[in-house]
Parts: C-alpha cells; sequence; structure tokens
C-alpha cells in the first residue's frame, strides 16, 4: 500500500514504509534518554574490559589493568588468617604434649583446629562423630577402650605413624596370625576357640566347646590377647572380654577373625598434616571421652 493511506494523517510522523493490511508504522526516532543509555553502556563495558578480568582466553581470560583477582584476594585473606594463627600454632608445636592440657588457650585452639582436622581426615573411615563404624574395623574413638593407649603421647603417636601401613617404619606394627589360612589350627579347634571367646564375652556359647576353646586359646592366642582376654595395648590386641568388637562378635565375624586374621591400616599422618594439626586432632581425640 501507498504511504497515503487513510490511517496516516498531515502532521504525523513519516512512516517507515511498513503496512499490514493498511496498518503503518510510524518513523519515530529512538527516545534521547533510551539512546544515551545505551551509549554509556557501551562506553562503560569497553572501560571495564580494559580495567578488569573480561575476556576468556585458552586458559584464563584477559587479566585487566587494575589487576582485579577474587582468587588472590581469597589466597591473601587465607595467608592473613595463618599469620594470625602463627604465634598460637607455634607455641603448641613447643609445648610438651603433656602440658598443653594445662593451657586453656592450648586446649581451646587445639579443639577447633582438630575438629576441622578431623572432618577433612579423618571421619570418611572413623564416621563424623568419631564413633567408627561397626563391625567395620574402623574403631570408635569416643569410647575408653583402646588399641594401642588413649593417653595423649599414646595418641599422637598412632595418628603420627599410623598403623601397619608400609610408608612409616615407626608405624604400629603386629600381626595376628592367620589361623585358618594358613593351617595354623584345624577347623575344629578354630570353632572351639570361637566358642571360648563368646563365654569370655558374656554370650551364649556351647559350654563344652568353649573349654576345650580355653586351652586353644591359652596356647595361640594368650601370648598377645592376654590369659583373660583382656588385650595388649603394646600389640594394638583387643580386649575379647568387652562388648565392643572391631570386626563383630558373632559366630561368623570371630570365625573369620580368626581364620584370616583381620590387620587394619591406617596411614600415617606426618607427611600429610603439619605438626600442629597432628597435636589439633590428637587433643580433639583425647578430649572426646575415652582420653586417659
Ligand atoms: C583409611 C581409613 C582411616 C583414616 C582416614 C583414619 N583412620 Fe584412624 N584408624 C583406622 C583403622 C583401620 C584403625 C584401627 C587399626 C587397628 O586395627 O589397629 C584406626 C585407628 C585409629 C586410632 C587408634 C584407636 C585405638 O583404639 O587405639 C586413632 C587414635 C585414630 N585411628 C585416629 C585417627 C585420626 C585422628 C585420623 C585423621 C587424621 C584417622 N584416624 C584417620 C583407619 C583410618
Ligand atoms: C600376634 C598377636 C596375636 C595373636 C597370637 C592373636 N591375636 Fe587376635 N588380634 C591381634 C590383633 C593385633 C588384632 C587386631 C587386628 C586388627 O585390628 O586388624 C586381633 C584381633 C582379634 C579379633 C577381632 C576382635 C574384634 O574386636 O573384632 C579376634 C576375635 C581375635 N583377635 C581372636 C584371636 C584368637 C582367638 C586368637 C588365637 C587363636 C588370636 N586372636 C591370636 C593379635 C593377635
Amino acid at each position: 500500500m501507498s504511504k497515503k493511506s487513510i490511517r496516516h494523517q498531515e502532521g504525523d510522523p513519516e512512516t517507515t514504509g511498513h503496512s499490514w493490511d493498511g496498518i503503518e508504522e510510524f518513523d519515530n526516532p529512538m527516545p534521547r534518554w533510551w539512546l544515551w543509555t545505551f551509549y554509556v553502556c557501551i562506553f562503560w563495558a569497553i572501560l571495564y574490559s580494559i580495567a578488569y578480568p573480561a575476556w576468556p582466553m585458552i586458559s584464563r581470560a584477559t587479566p585487566g589493568l587494575l589487576g582485579a583477582s577474587t582468587r588472590a584476594d581469597v589466597a591473601a585473606e587465607i595467608q592473613e588468617f595463618s599469620d594470625r594463627l602463627a604465634p598460637i600454632r607455634a607455641k603448641l608445636e613447643a609445648t610438651e604434649l603433656t602440658e598443653i592440657s594445662a593451657d586453656p588457650e592450648l586446649v581451646g585452639y587445639a579443639n577447633n583446629a582438630g575438629a576441622a582436622v578431623f572432618r577433612t581426615w579423618c571421619a570418611q573411615c572413623h564416621g563424623s562423630g568419631a564413633a567408627g563404624v561397626q563391625a567395620s574395623g574402623y574403631p570408635n574413638l569416643l569410647d575408653d577402650d583402646w588399641l594401642w593407649g588413649g593417653d595423649i603421647e599414646a595418641i599422637h603417636t598412632t595418628i603420627t605413624h599410623g598403623i601397619r601401613n608400609t610408608t612409616d617404619d615407626d608405624a604400629r606394627l603386629s600381626d595376628m596370625p592367620r589361623f585358618g589360612a594358613d593351617e595354623l589350627l584345624e577347623k575344629p579347634e578354630i570353632a572351639q576357640v570361637v566358642q571360648h571367646v563368646l563365654a569370655i564375652s558374656g554370650q551364649e556359647h556351647d559350654a563344652e566347646l568353649a573349654s576345650a576353646g580355653a586351652v586353644v586359646f591359652e596356647d595361640n592366642c594368650a601370648a598377645c590377647h592376654m590369659e583373660d582376654g583382656t588385650g595388649n595395648r603394646d600389640l594394638g590386641a583387643p580386649n575379647l572380654t568387652d562388648a565392643i568388637w572391631l570386626y563383630g562378635g558373632d559366630v561368623a565375624a570371630l570365625t573369620d577373625s580368626v581364620f584370616y586374621a583381620r590387620g587394619g591400616v591406617m596411614p600415617n599422618w606426618a607427611p600429610r598434616l603439619s605438626e600442629a594439626d597432628i597435636r589439633s586432632v590428637s587433643i580433639y581425640v583425647h578430649g572426646l571421652g575415652g582420653g586417659e
């Protein structure tokens, strides 16, 4: 249709020439305020991309003239905190282990830092509440039943060097023989000694088998678990008379323990954690309830 449509009156703005079924489009200029806002935005974007990181490149964005970096801000903040904590961490490392508990400031710091270390490095095996995982071989650290000793020095040694790992020459080490797998005991003897363990741990048992098992125990087990079965911390040999089981206290679990032996392994933490962190987590664990 032509520009002279009935809708286009004298004095109206020009039309764009587009017309749909007689409806025409005025050719109005953009509003000033809108246009200026648009130019200001472009100008701002140019300045911004010069000053700040903006254009993605292969491995990082263009850095920008101001050198702004949120990563560096975080690093600086972390550094600031560790500078602030440096004196107390140095004091923690310099104080005798057994004397730390007399200094409330050190204990306060160690418990907080130790709880954080525990959440990061220990919870996956010992459970987030340090209660271990029932019959999994990961001991409960809340109770006063200790395999390797529950005073602060023993705990510190266990954590520093670990248990039965092959990476630390000073790791806690002891190996229960594999009585079944290595044919040190006949299957009936194992069945007997298992009944004896049931007996000394106060569980239902077959009295006849158990009394034969007592002899087997005396000959084969007492050297580590002691004659009365209460265990030996120098060897990490658990107390078999309490109801606290590392691997389970029913017939099947006990038979497995005796047949194969378990040999639980814990990594050494000296290469991964600073001495201050190891001390912190030792104090945290010691303070959980079972510390001696
Ligand atoms: C990979 C799993 C694993 C991780 C991670 C781990 N542990 Fe252990 N931990 C064990 C096992 C398994 C034992 C028991 C070994 C044994 O049978 O003697 C153990 C034993 C211990 C003991 C000795 C308990 C006792 O009764 O004497 C302490 C203390 C301990 N862990 C503390 C820690 C702390 C603290 C951390 C974190 C820094 C940690 N563990 C991380 C597996 C782990
Ligand atoms: C050389 C020392 C040694 C001798 C001998 C020994 N044990 Fe053990 N026993 C251990 C140690 C160490 C552990 C802990 C193993 C681990 O954490 O992997 C253990 C663990 C066990 C457990 C698992 C306990 C639990 O809480 O789940 C049972 C059951 C057990 N022994 C029974 C016996 C019986 C029965 C005999 C004799 C036939 C015997 N042991 C002989 C050192 C010994």
